[in-house]
C-alpha cells in the first residue's frame, strides 16, 4: 500500500472550493430517477445523461471527483472517449461504486446490511485497471423512533465497511466510508444524533481493528437531521451544529475529509447546511459534499432527455457544483439562487 499516493487522491477530493458527484445510481435508482422525467431507461439514455454530467464546462472548477456505477465506468462519450479518461483529461477523479445494495438484515426486522465483499479483491483490482483511482460503499441505517437500528445491525455495517476499506487501501484505491443513517421516517433531531453518534463510534473502532489508514480514506456522512415526517424540522443552524458537534466527537482529525451525502434534501438545503457548517470556521477535516439527488434534481428536470434540453441542463448543473463550492467556503447566501447566473 502507497500511503502517500492515497493521502494525496484524498486530499485532492477534497480540495478548496470543491467536492464529489454522485452519479452512481445503480440500474433500478436511475430507472426511478427517469420515471418522474419520462425518459425510458435504456443503456443509450443512461450514457447520454452522464455525458451531459461530465462534459458541463466550468464544473471541473468545484467537481473534484466523480462517482460512477459499474456500467457506466465501461462507457465512452459520443466520441468514443471512455469516460474515466474523459474525467481525467478534465482533472476530475473517476471513483466507482463497488456495493451490491442493501438487503433485510435475517433474524432484524427493519435493519438493512450492505452485500458485495464476496469476490471484492478481483472486482476491485479490475475498477484499477479501468482508471478507478477511489471507491464507495454504502451503509444503509435505518431508523425509527423505536427499536432501529439495534446494535448489532449497526456493527454489522460497520464491519462491511472496515473489510471494504482495507481491501480497498491494500489495492491503492481510496476508500469512501460512507454510513447513511436514513432521513425517512418521523425521529426528532437528537435521535438521528444519537444514532449517528454510534454508527460513526462503531464505524471507526472498526477500521481502527482492520489497520485502514485515516489519512487514506473519506468519511460520507449523512447530517444529523431529522426524519422528513418530524413535525419539528430544525433550523438550518440547529443542523450545522448537531452534525459538527457529533462529528468531532467521532471522527478522528487524521481523516482528510468529510463528503456529505445530500439524503433526499432538496437542492438548497444541501447547499444551505453545508455552507453554515464551513460558516463556523475552520474544523479539523474539510467539510464538502458528495451530493447525488443535491447536485441532479435541476438537472434532469431541465434535461427531460432532450437534445435540445442538454445546454440549459448543463447550465443548471454549473449552477448548482458553483453553489456548492461557495458553501465549501461558507460564502454562499440563498439569495444566490435567483441571482443572475
Ligand atoms: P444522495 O446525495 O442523493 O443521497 O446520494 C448520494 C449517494 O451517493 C448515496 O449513496
Amino acid at each position: 500500500m502507497n500511503i502517500d499516493e492515497l493521502k494525496s487522491v484524498a486530499e485532492a477530493i477534497v480540495a478548496k472550493q470543491k467536492g464529489i458527484l454522485a452519479a452512481d445510481e445503480s440500474g433500478p435508482t436511475i430507472k426511478k430517477r427517469f420515471d418522474v422525467i419520462g425518459v425510458e431507461s435504456t443503456e443509450e439514455n443512461r450514457r447520454q445523461y452522464r455525458e451531459l454530467l461530465f462534459t458541463t464546462e466550468g464544473s471541473e472548477r468545484y467537481i473534484s471527483g466523480v462517482i460512477m456505477f459499474d456500467e457506466t465506468l465501461r462507457q465512452s462519450s459520443g466520441e468514443g472517449i471512455p469516460f474515466a479518461k474523459l474525467l481525467s483529461s478534465r482533472g476530475i477523479i473517476p471513483g466507482i461504486k463497488v456495493d451490491k445494495g442493501a438487503k433485510a438484515l435475517a433474524l432484524y426486522p427493519g435493519d438493512k446490511i450492505t452485500e458485495g465483499l464476496d469476490g471484492l479483491r478481483d472486482r476491485l483490482a479490475e475498477y484499477k485497471q479501468l482508471g478507478a483511482k477511489f471507491a464507495k460503499w454504502r451503509a444503509v441505517i435505518e431508523i425509527d423512533e423505536h427499536e432501529v437500528p439495534s446494535p448489532y445491525a449497526i456493527q454489522a455495517n460497520a464491519h462491511a465497511l472496515a473489510r471494504y476499506a482495507a481491501l480497498c487501501q491494500e489495492t491503492g484505491l481510496v476508500p469512501i466510508v460512507e454510513p447513511e443513517v436514513l432521513m425517512d421516517g418521523a425521529h426528532d433531531i437528537d435521535r438521528c444524533e444519537a444514532a449517528t453518534s454510534r454508527v460513526l463510534e462503531s464505524v471507526f473502532a472498526e477500521l481502527d481493528a482492520h489497520r485502514v489508514v485515516f489519512e487514506g480514506m473519506l468519511l460520507k456522512p449523512n447530517m444529523v437531521i431529522a426524519g422528513k415526517k418530524c413535525l419539528h424540522q430544525a433550523a438550518t443552524q440547529q443542523v450545522a451544529q448537531a452534525t459538527v458537534r457529533c462529528l468531532s466527537r467521532y471522527v478522528p482529525a487524521a481523516v482528510p475529509g468529510i463528503v456529505f451525502l445530500s439524503g433526499g434534501q432538496g437542492p438548497e438545503e444541501a447547499t444551505g447546511h453545508l455552507n453554515a457548517m464551513n460558516a463556523m470556521g475552520l474544523h479539523p477535516w474539510q467539510l464538502s459534499f458528495s451530493y447525488g439527488r443535491a447536485l441532479q434534481e435541476p438537472v434532469l428536470a431541465a434535461w427531460k432527455g432532450q437534445e435540445s434540453n442538454v445546454a440549459a441542463a448543463q447550465q443548471e448543473f454549473f449552477k448548482r457544483c458553483r453553489l456548492n463550492g461557495l458553501a465549501r467556503e461558507g460564502t454562499y447566501s440563498p439569495v444566490m439562487e435567483t441571482a443572475a447566473q
